[in-house]
């Protein structure tokens, strides 16, 4: 079964709740749980979540709600949209089709970190990984191990995308959705009543104007791009599939509070959990896999819990990885007019091609290549997120704000019979905001990579 049909059936189906549900279900993966909490705990704590929040509220919603109504308005997905819409802008949605083929390949790496966890938990080696750091650093510094996992990861989602089993991940994961929330809640409660974790709150929570960098402002924002799945194409082809009768502005406000929520909570859960053990902030992506093994091991059957948690991750990330899949094979397969297997099997090369570097470019054999001063998975984090997807993001906004003008969204978006309230906001954000912030950040973040500055 094509996305395309996924979709149809999920929009016609169930209107909104449909709608948000599968929306969720994309921008909920390892962006929130794993992504999050080690960027909050990097930049600085309180300071990084209140930039999040602040971006999430004004530009996580206008530029969700902007794809959203190109989607809608069109009935296309990225590149047919824009070209549909203006043909000078055609080039944006093909820049927005190369951010997912460039996530996806090192998203399979990290997923295979998950289910490496999951066989760690599952073969009683829950107390070998909870050794504040060695154990993980052997894991990701192998060769066969980090390629292997990450190689099981990305037949999994392959599989699911070549069989079209999409929807019966996506029943399985409405249920496990809200177990994570609840597991989450639950391990956050427990983690609050051990000693050391009230540094770790009070440095998620209160924000340290000290540590504000404008590298803290870049990484939000990319990190608001890649939770919310934003400049990249995606919520354009979910917008495609929307009826008219929906409400835009409502369904963007759910989903917004439902990813933002999610990551809130892993952040709350682990930042804690670091100080808690004993671990340090800077851990970077092995955050997760360093702290939670150590506050499991602690715990009156820690090691059932563990094991259920990464599952759950697991869970998350599929649908996930599903998602960026679909839309990388649905892009190569309309744009060089190919079968859906035959597109499959590039997209598989493709994740190989990049994937395989990826995974043993963290302390593995593959460590001592850079490229701009990044390893191999940091570079493709680095490029798709702070680089590439700000710049879509900006032309997005001058595209809306100046060529299509907002009013042409609003009026998409009233559609359903009801006002879009926001005007002002979504107007004021597009054509102003949001344009000069992306200029400004990326600017500065480039000068202070250059080291010209220092903020
Ligand atoms: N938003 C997802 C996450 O937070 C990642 C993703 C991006 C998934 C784009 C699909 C498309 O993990």
């Amino acid at each position: 079964m094509s996305e395309n049909t996924t979709l149809e059936k999920r929009g016609n189906f169930t209107g909104k709740i449909g709608f948000v549900l599968a929306a969720a279900g994309s921008a909920v993966g390892l962006g929130n749980i794993w992504r999050f909490p080690y960027l909050a705990a990097e930049y600085g704590g309180g300071i990084f979540l209140l930039v999040y929040i602040i971006l999430a509220v004004t530009f996580g919603f206008a530029l969700m709600a902007a794809e959203i109504l190109i989607g809608r308005k069109t009935g296309l997905s990225a590149i047919g949209a824009f070209k549909a819409l203006d043909k000078r802008f055609s080039f944006v949605g093909v820049l927005a089709a190369i951010v997912p083929a460039i996530i996806l390949p090192y998203y399979c790496v990290i997923g295979g970190w998950v289910a490496k966890y999951i066989a760690v938990f599952a073969t009683g080696k829950a107390q070998a990984a909870a050794d504040g750091g060695d154990y993980f650093t052997n894991f990701i510094s192998g060769t066969a191990e980090p390629i292997g996992w990450f190689f099981l990861f990305l037949a999994l989602t392959a599989v699911v995308v070549l069989l079209g089993v999409e929807k019966g991940v996506e029943r399985v994961s409405k249920i496990m959705m809200p177990l994570l929330v609840v597991m989450i809640i639950g391990i956050t409660v427990y983690v609050f009543c051990q000693p050391g974790a009230l540094a770790g709150l009070k440095y998620y929570l209160v924000p340290d104007f000290s540590h504000f960098k404008a590298t803290t402002v870049l990484a939000a924002m990319g990190q608001l791009f890649y939770s919310m799945s934003l400049a990249m194409g995606i919520m354009i082809t979910y917008g495609s599939y929307m009826k008219k009768d929906v409400n835009v502005e409502s369904s963007v406000h759910n989903i917004e509070i439902f990813d933002t929520g999610i990551a809130f909570l892993a952040g709350l859960m682990i930042v804690p959990a670091v100080t808690a053990s004993g671990g340090d902030m800077s851990k970077g992506p092995g955050l997760m896999f360093v702290a939670l093994p150590k506050v499991f091991d602690g715990m009156f059957g820690g090691t059932v819990i563990g094991l259920v948690f990464f599952i759950l991750v697991f869970f998350a990330a599929i649908t996930s990885s599903i998602s960026l899949m679909e839309t990388v094979v649905s892009i190569v397969k309309d744009k060089f007019k190919l079968s859906r297997t035959v597109s499959c099997i590039i997209v598989l090369a493709i994740c190989l091609l990049l994937g395989i570097p990826s995974a043993l470019s963290n302390g593995g054999i593959l460590s001592g290549i850079k490229i701009i001063g990044y390893g191999f998975l940091d570079f493709f984090d680095f490029i798709s997120n702070s680089v590439l997807m700000p710049i879509v993001a900006l032309i997005t906004c001058i595209f809306v704000g100046y060529v299509l003008k907002p009013k042409a969204l609003i009026a998409e978006a009233e559609e359903c019979g009801n006002k879009f309230k926001a005007k002002r906001l979504f107007t004021v954000v597009i054509k102003y905001i949001a344009p000069i912030c992306i200029v400004l950040i990326l600017g500065f973040s480039v000068l202070e990579a250059m080291g010209v500055i220092t903020v």
